[in-house]
């Protein structure tokens, strides 16, 4: 395989496979382009969120099919005892929620320890300040902005006052996170979001879900350049 990517450097567009066609999982992930998007993986284990998804065997499968920098967006209970599987199954930033972890601290440290970039999310009833403490620890902070666990659901503009919180706070603490946003993004929502000032975006269904899924992650990408 080609050797694996991770561009850095936003604005980022994350294709989320969650709305792929997993009958032709290799057409989905030959759509991103490594040296510029990332693949998002969502996994839900049908506790923390009402949807059950895939696990460590389906983010392998996806490291054999792509050099891409995949982002697994965990949305499971005690998210700790699966970082060293989803790292080892090929990961390269993998994202817990706040509301999921017993010790926030530890867990960021242990993905870290992997060798993998470490991820906090909360969902839209968590306030950022419940993640503050833990900001200055963070590759990238997640913030959703759908209820998590289902794609194709409708953006909710008002969790971007805590995407802009998020950049104040990171440049009067001199921290060095991405921002994230994930859930009901598309052209319009995106270029909303990009002024508030998120970096990441995460787009399933209005990817995945197009006629064109190539032409909508141009459009995508360039809505948010
Ligand atoms: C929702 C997931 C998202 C999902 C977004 O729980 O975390 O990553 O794929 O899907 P869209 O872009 O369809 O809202
Ligand atoms: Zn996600």
């Amino acid at each position: 395989m080609r050797e694996r990517v991770q561009p850095l450097t936003p604005p980022i567009v994350a294709p989320s496979i969650l709305s792929a066609d997993f009958s032709r999982f290799a057409e989905a992930l030959a759509l991103p382009d490594p040296a510029r998007d990332w693949v998002h993986c969502d996994v839900m284990d049908n506790h923390f969120v009402p949807n059950l998804t895939f696990g460590p065997l389906i983010v392998a499968a996806a490291r054999k099919l792509t050099p891409a920098f995949l982002d697994v967006h965990l949305m499971i209970e005690t998210p700790e005892r699966m970082v060293a599987p989803f790292r080892s199954a090929g990961a390269d930033q993998i994202t817990v929620h706040l509301e999921a972890c017993a010790d926030p601290a530890a867990t960021l440290a242990a993905i870290r320890a992997s060798g993998a970039r470490a991820g906090l999310a909360i969902k839209p009833g968590t306030p950022l300040d419940a993640a503050e403490a833990f900001l200055g620890a963070l590759d990238c902070l997640l913030v959703m902005t759908v209820e998590p666990g289902f794609g194709g659901q409708a953006f909710m503009a008002d969790m971007l006052g805590k995407v802009s919180a998020a950049k104040a706070w990171r440049e009067q603490h001199g921290a060095g996170f991405l921002i994230e946003v994930d859930g009901g993004i598309a052209d319009a929502t995106a270029k909303q979001a990009r002024a508030a000032g998120a970096e990441v975006f995460v787009a399933g269904h209005s990817i995945y879900g197009a006629a064109n899924p190539i032409t909508a992650l141009g459009y995508l990408r360039a809505s948010v350049a």
